[in-house]
């Protein structure tokens, strides 16, 4: 076992994380029954290789847009005619998400604990802003922190070093939490602790690299940052 510092602050992955992605796909099936399912996971999909060409390229552009080219261009592949308002209205659910049931109470439980929390995410910030204040997370999160500024997106180092800067602290004594396993292995490259929450019992990329730890609900993060917190202290005393 190596020896990690006991994490002084959580950071977390907004979509498909704290945000349920595939809550459009409910959307998505009333407007072409049958293909609802394979919309949403093709726009998911293209999304986030857009964010990779995008970034890789140096031709960034706001994850906002991204998401709409993504969404027009997986419609077209799967050979569905998106009208300007079945677009409009999967747009528009996209940037209403649903929270996942158990988000509230674990980063109540992480405010308890005095532990600072925060959304690291791809999302623009007026994309997050909405999220969260329609999850009504505005007061339990303490920064809200999108790549932006930096015109990169994850898995660069330039869109983690964001974590760094804003709570000012080393990576490695952070929890850097993440449904998303490619974004869970590049926090664990960036030098973060990782928590992948796994909720789908989706295959590990196969990558090299396998994420510090492993959970299937955000309600892991409260367990293991006790454990990390009393393993640390027995350490000291
Ligand atoms: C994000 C995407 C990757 O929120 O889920 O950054």
């Amino acid at each position: 076992m190596d020896k990690k510092p006991a994490p002084r602050a959580v950071l977390f992955d907004a979509y498909g994380t704290l945000f349920d992605v595939y809550s459009v796909g409910l959307t998505a099936e009333q407007l072409f029954p049958g293909a609802g399912d394979r919309l949403g996971r093709l726009w998911r999909s293209l999304q986030i290789d857009y964010t990779r060409l995008a970034s890789m390229g140096g031709a960034y552009q706001p994850f906002w847009d991204l998401t709409r080219a993504a969404l027009q261009a997986a419609a077209e592949q799967l050979g569905l005619s998106l009208s300007a308002e079945a677009e409009a209205q999967l747009m528009n659910q996209y940037r209403h998400l649903s929270a996942f049931p158990e988000n509230r109470a674990v980063l109540q439980a992480l405010k308890a604990r005095g532990i600072p929390t925060a959304i690291l995410s791809n999302g623009d910030p007026e994309m997050l802003a909405i999220a969260v204040r329609s999850a009504g997370f505005g007061e339990l999160l303490d920064h809200v922190l999108s790549v932006h500024a930096t015109r990169r997106y994850k898995t660069d180092p330039a869109a983690y070093q964001v974590g760094v800067d804003a709570l000012g602290l080393p990576a490695r004594d952070m929890l850097f939490v993440s449904s998303n396993g490619w974004d869970a292995i590049g926090a664990t490259w960036f030098g973060y602790q990782t928590l992948w929450v796994n909720r789908t019992g989706t295959p590990l990329e196969r990558l090299g690299t396998t994420p510090h730890h492993q959970g299937q609900t955000l309600r892991d993060v409260l367990p293991l940052i006790d454990s990390l917190s009393s393993h640390h202290h027995q350490q000291r005393g």
